[in-house]
């Protein structure tokens, strides 16, 4: 006759194994997590990637008299790479250093252009008007238009692309 078979299970051995499959389970479900949330996650973090965009000879701009620009721009928005055509206000104050404007109106968000006649910025949409250097002049804008890093490198312009979130006095970049 086997006694050992006929005793009853010792409850702290049995709440050991429970807490030890648990504590297990829990591992495993972890390790299933981590790279999952890494594979969601990390995505997003580089959607904000930025990079120089080469926008073309410097030459072609004049000086004090801005010109609006086209830029190619690539980004990567989680896995997909997108490509998009935005524009710019550019001119030049010297041979080598230029002002480059993001072509959003900071009120809302408009398109604005230079009128040559005026010597200014004039937004369509609510009548902001912006002196050559970016400062408000009229209208509801909150802030000056939008400047861009630019930096010109054996003769071409490079453009650091960015948009900021209208209708708010401060540059904050979206
Ligand atoms: Fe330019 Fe309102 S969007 S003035």
């Amino acid at each position: 006759m086997n006694h050992v078979a006929d005793q009853p299970a010792d409850p702290r051995r049995r709440t050991f194994m429970g807490r030890a499959i648990v504590l297990m389970a829990g591992l495993v479900a972890l390790g299933w997590a981590i790279p999952l949330m890494l594979y969601s996650v990390l995505p997003s973090l580089r959607r904000r990637s930025s990079a120089w965009v080469n926008v073309g000879e410097v030459r072609r701009l004049s000086v004090s008299q801005p010109q609006e620009l086209e830029m190619v721009v690539t980004r990567s928005d989680g896995w997909r790479t997108i490509t998009t055509v935005k524009s710019l206000w550019a001119y030049r104050t010297s041979a080598t250093e230029v002002v480059a404007y993001a072509s959003m109106c900071p009120h809302l968000g408009c398109a604005y252009a230079w009128n040559t006649a005026s010597g200014r910025f004039i937004c369509p949409c609510h009548d902001s008007v912006f002196a050559l250097d970016g400062h408000v002049l009229a209208g509801p804008a909150p802030r000056p238009l939008d400047r861009l890093e630019a930096k010109v490198e054996k003769g071409h312009l490079f453009v650091l692309p960015q948009e900021f979130r209208a209708g708010v006095n401060q540059r904050i970049p979206v």
